[in-house]
């Protein structure tokens, strides 16, 4: 087997965008943690409460290693005017990495508003990738997701699978995301390597992914919307996997365009995730049953064999460990939450 090809690279400058969102906020407190500036780029999108994402990067803003520009990456001018400025921190220098997180992200919200999909997610890349181009930045990193696949017909899904039928607008986005890449990469020198990432889960994950809004709505006695028969399947990656993932790529130099599954290769049924929250929250769930929604998909699944080849990427949280902590994490938060409004 050929060893991974991402020794881990020595603390430089990264750009993140939507580092005050559920993953970028984790993948930041690793990397101030482990001597990297960072600049963090997020408008604060409406899609959920700015309050929850300042909870997120609470700890991060007196850091001397980090900072934050409000910007949104739809304004050209204004993202690559802020970017131009000069970090505080004394070794920050050029940027040596762009991980880019910062999406309209959620596939229902996408049904609503396409054309701000479309901005954010596709001209806001195409902005980015302007700025990296222009300023010789090599290594972009993009988060993508497991929502390409739509109704691609072979499961578990794999990298090498090239009929990718996204069946909601957030999907077609991700797609022409992956694909603008791919033209820096062949015609520009950039390394991009797009990662799909699979149902992710976890302390802060975002209020309006299932297993955060199912436990809210249980904890407060109120019944929680299925759509259909209840037996779509995800395959659930915990948080962490996902930064590993990152930090993975962020290192990663044996070629110049490549695409990763980022998942658990592990389906969990919507009906048992459910009895699984029971458990950990130790409240019974009432079931609200509602019609099938369009361009959501019945089931996820990721082949990891290259993932774990190429990347060394390992699972080492089961779902049951990560529901745990997630249920820990939220009382704390609902206590958090609660004291502020009273
Ligand atoms: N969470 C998942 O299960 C999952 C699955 C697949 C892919 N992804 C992708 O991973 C990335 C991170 O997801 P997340 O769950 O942390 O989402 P999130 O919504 O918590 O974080 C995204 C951040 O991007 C920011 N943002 C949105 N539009 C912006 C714009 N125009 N300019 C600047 N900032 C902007 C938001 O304010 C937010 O803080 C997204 O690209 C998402 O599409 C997530």
């Amino acid at each position: 087997m050929t060893e991974p090809q991402t020794a881990r690279p020595s603390p430089g400058h990264a750009l993140v965008t939507g580092g005050a969102g559920f993953i970028g906020s984790h993948l930041i407190d690793g990397l101030l943690a482990d001597g990297w500036a960072v600049t963090n780029v997020d408008n604060f999108d409406p899609y959920y409460a700015e309050s929850t994402k300042r909870l997120n990067i609470a700890a991060h803003l007196d850091h001397p290693n980090y900072r934050l520009l409000q910007v949104d990456l739809r304004d050209a001018a204004a993202l690559h005017g802020a970017l131009d400025q000069p970090h505080a921190a004394a070794h920050a220098g050029a940027y040596s990495v762009i991980v880019h997180l910062a999406a309209k992200a959620g596939v229902r919200n996408s049904l609503l508003d396409p054309l701000g999909y479309q901005m954010s997610n596709v001209i806001g890349t195409q902005n980015l990738l302007t700025y990296a181009h222009n300023h010789k930045i090599r290594q972009f990193i993009f988060a993508s997701s497991s929502s390409v696949y739509g109704d691609c017909p072979r499961l578990p899904w794999s990298e090498t699978d090239l009929d990718l039928l996204p069946i909601n607008p957030y999907a077609s986005t991700k797609l022409a995301g992956e694909q603008l890449g791919y033209v820096y990469s062949r015609t520009f020198g950039l390394r991009f390597i797009g990662l799909r990432f699979f149902t992710v889960y976890g302390e802060r994950q975002r209020p309006d992914l299932a297993i955060h809004k199912f436990s809210r709505l249980m904890l407060a006695g109120k019944p929680i919307p299925v759509y259909g028969d209840g037996s779509s399947e995800r395959d659930f990656t915990y948080w962490d996997e996902i930064v590993s993932g990152i930090r993975a790529a962020m290192a990663y130099s044996a070629s110049d365009y490549e695409i990763f599954n980022l998942g658990n290769n592990r389906t969990i049924g919507l009906l048992d995730t459910i009895r699984k929250l029971e458990e950990v929250l130790d409240v019974k769930a009432r079931i609200d049953w509602q019609d099938w929604q369009p361009g959501e998909m019945r089931r996820t699944w990721a082949n990891i064999d290259k993932t774990q080849r190429l990347l060394g990427y390992q699972v080492k949280t089961d779902f049951d460990t990560g529901l745990r902590r997630f249920a820990v994490w939220l009382q704390e938060r609902l206590r958090l939450e609660s004291r502020k409004t009273a």
